[in-house]
């Protein structure tokens, strides 16, 4: 055979022969070339710790490099290892940045808050566990918390967090506005988009200088990791060296994703598009029919339901011009609604048959919950509801029996 006529793939002849792939391509050949080994899916390491190499004349005070595979150069777990590794390359393709994971989500926000060590920060409605973390660290730091109807003091150096898609109403915000307010200020941008994956935004295009995701949500999607994932904004990853310091500081606080859940990431990225697509199609064609009933006064719907928000029905249905242009693919998979009474609303999980009572969301599961029992805060009235993966007419079908149920 001549030698020369071989045609060898690498990573850098497939982004040349197949420049712009898309997402669903990105999802499952994004980390072809990470490994060596010929298994078509990933091998599981469990490794802690990886041998140095033999001959005393290559050991390199810092650095392990396998001279037979590139991509095999791990010293010990917490540092990094195979599978995150795998995970954050392929995560790369997807959310357009470079890419560092954590054991949770609210441990990628913390890692945020000691990045930035912002003296003020400016937060609105969102997952409480977010807040406790700022309040965690007001104790270290003195940071103190504002509201976002308080951005006309928003000054150098401060951080405007935003969640969107936000819990648990799954409404949106429009993030070229706080960006835009960020920037004048000279302060920083950052964004929980846990509730809107890839393919529904991308914060980044948008202004964002750090894009939070919790993947114990849709990014796992299984109900059967925690994990959480920061996306930086390619310029302040370099300059800014921010990059360099949250892997720096991830090795101190010991925070690293775990090797089963990166392994875990990976298997359920590869199906991440299908999945949320499906979700947030479902979601939309709930949200609008309970909202059709509430409006129809001969309705056993409208009888129990008080209300109803998903960013579908946002001012009305009508949408604004920023949010199809910020979520052109769909919106969240979450949306909530308030029962008529506090004790409907604790009652109604318990009548339905296929959703799932339990916190949480993006799993492949639907899932509702009395917000109430995670969320003490909340409104008692209020359902939150997480679209999964079953037949919509089942999903409807088991809703109006349970609505039905309570009369
Ligand atoms: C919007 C949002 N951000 C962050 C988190 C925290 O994620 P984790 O539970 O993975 O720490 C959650 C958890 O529910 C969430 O809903």
């Amino acid at each position: 055979m001549d030698r020369n006529s071989t045609f060898t793939v690498t990573a850098d002849t497939m982004s040349k022969a197949l420049p712009n792939m898309a997402m669903s391509t990105r999802a499952i050949h994004g980390d072809d070339f990470a490994s060596s080994h010929t298994g078509i899916a990933p091998a599981m390491h469990v490794a802690v710790n990886y041998r140095y190499a033999r001959d005393p004349t290559k050991l390199v005070p810092g650095e392990n490099k396998n001279p037979s595979d590139p991509n095999d150069s791990f010293v010990y777990s917490r540092y990094s290892a195979p599978n995150g590794a795998r995970f954050e390359k392929v995560l790369e393709g997807l959310l357009g940045g470079p890419v560092i994971t954590y054991s949770t989500g609210l441990a990628a926000f913390h890692a945020i808050m000691v990045l930035l060590n912002p003296k003020r920060v400016f937060i609105g409605d969102g997952y409480h566990g977010v807040h406790a973390v700022i309040h965690l660290m007001a104790k270290l730091t003195g940071v103190q918390k504002l509201g976002l109807d308080q951005l006309g003091q928003v000054e150098p150096g401060d951080l405007i967090h935003i969640e969107t898609p936000v819990n648990p109403t799954g409404e949106a915000r429009n993030i070229a506005f706080f960006s835009h307010v960020a920037r004048k200020a000279g302060a920083y941008l950052t964004v929980d988009s846990t509730f809107g994956p890839p393919p529904l935004q991308n914060p980044l295009e948008f202004g964002a200088d750090i894009v939070l995701h919790s993947a114990t949500k849709y990014i796992g999607g299984h109900s059967d990791m925690m994990g959480g994932v920061l996306v930086v904004r390619p310029a302040n990853a370099i300059e800014k060296w921010w990059m360099a310091t949250l892997y720096a500081e991830r090795l101190v606080m010991g925070n690293s994703i775990g090797n089963l859940e990166g392994w875990l990431g990976l298997r359920s990225l590869r199906t991440l598009e299908l999945r949320v697509t499906r979700q947030s199609q479902t979601a939309e064609n709930l949200a609008k029919w309970i909202h059709e009933e509430i409006n129809d006064s001969s309705s056993d719907v409208g009888r129990v339901v008080e209300s109803i928000k998903h960013a579908s029905l946002q001012k009305n249905g009508v949408k604004e011009a920023w949010l199809n242009k910020q979520m052109p693919r769909g919106f969240a998979p979450v949306f909530a609604i308030w029962m008529k009474t506090a004790d409907q609303a604790r009652q109604f999980p318990s009548k339905l048959c296929i959703f799932q009572h339990a916190t949480s969301l993006g799993d492949v599961e639907s899932l509702i919950e009395w917000r109430a029992m995670s969320d003490t805060t909340c409104d008692p009235r209020l359902l939150r509801i997480s679209c999964g993966l079953e037949d919509v007419n089942d999903l409807r079908k088991d809703l109006l029996q349970g609505f039905k149920a309570l009369l």
